[in-house]
């Protein structure tokens, strides 16, 4: 079993979307891979909804605020995302984090408002390429973990996602080994936190320039539970090819 996860961005608005869920038709993807698609906020609805659905698509929203309602212009809470078809959440995606200057402590609130919504959080955790050339992956990535563990430990189910922010974006794709050794870090904090049948069911996902031709290869890794894509995650063929490449 594995997760095959699709991260729209800042693409795929409403209309797109509806074409997305259209084309996707993912029956030909093995039925034991969970797949799931985040699209924009404006897009939850209609991806969510029964006309455009593909049954085997569940999904998720890219951000949510910490208050479940307020003078908080522009942002959008963990109940309104689930209202609109939302029953996943990412939390602490390095764009969140280096673009929008997310800190450790905002994403300890997010998960906090994921679960308190009954979304299932996917904490998003990887090192800038200084902080990995200067030896301080384990240091970076555990730290991003182990603020929101008291958190995730009280959810009834949450997954991680290491994403390499050096290979977001830029074709540059973490080797095998490099993700099964950040994993395999990942992991062993999970296991000392939830013990080792807690740990098992919580999935990591590996993200950074995953592609129809290099999807199976990582998927095959040590500790490597499932992948999410963002770029290639946009064409329905591509986003379904990396799903049967897996199988
Ligand atoms: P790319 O697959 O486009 O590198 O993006 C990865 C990502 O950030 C998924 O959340």
């Amino acid at each position: 079993m594995a997760v095959i996860a699709g991260n729209w961005k800042m693409h795929l608005g409403p209309s797109d979307a509806t074409d997305f869920m259209k084309s996707v038709d993912t029956a030909s993807v093995p039925t034991v891979h969970e797949l799931i698609v985040f699209p924009p906020a404006v897009s939850l609805h209609v991806v969510s909804s029964s006309a455009a659905r593909d049954p085997r698509l569940q999904v998720g929203v890219q951000n949510i605020h910490w208050e479940d309602s307020g003078a908080f212009t522009g942002e959008i809470s963990a109940p309104m995302a689930a209202d609109a078809g939302a029953t996943f959440a990412l939390v602490g995606h390095s764009e969140r984090r280096h673009v929008f200057g997310e800190s450790d402590g905002d994403t300890r609130l997010k998960v906090k408002a994921a679960v308190r919504a009954g979304l299932v959080p996917v904490l998003c955790v990887g090192e800038t390429l200084q902080e990995r050339q200067s030896g301080r992956l384990d240091e970076v990535i555990l730290r991003q973990l182990d603020a929101t563990l008291d958190e995730l430990r009280v959810a009834e189910r949450f997954l991680i996602a290491y994403e390499p922010v050096w290979a977001i974006g830029t074709g540059e794709t973490a080797t095998p080994a490099d993700a099964s050794d950040a994993h395999a870090v990942l992991r062993a904090r999970l296991e000392d936190a939830l013990g080792v049948a807690g740990s098992a069911t919580v999935p990591i996902l590996y993200g950074g320039s995953v592609k129809p031709g290099n999807a199976a290869e990582l998927m095959s890794a040590a500790d490597v539970d499932g992948v999410l894509v963002g770029g290639a995650s946009l064409d329905p063929a591509s986003f379904r090819e990396i799903a049967a490449a897996t199988g």
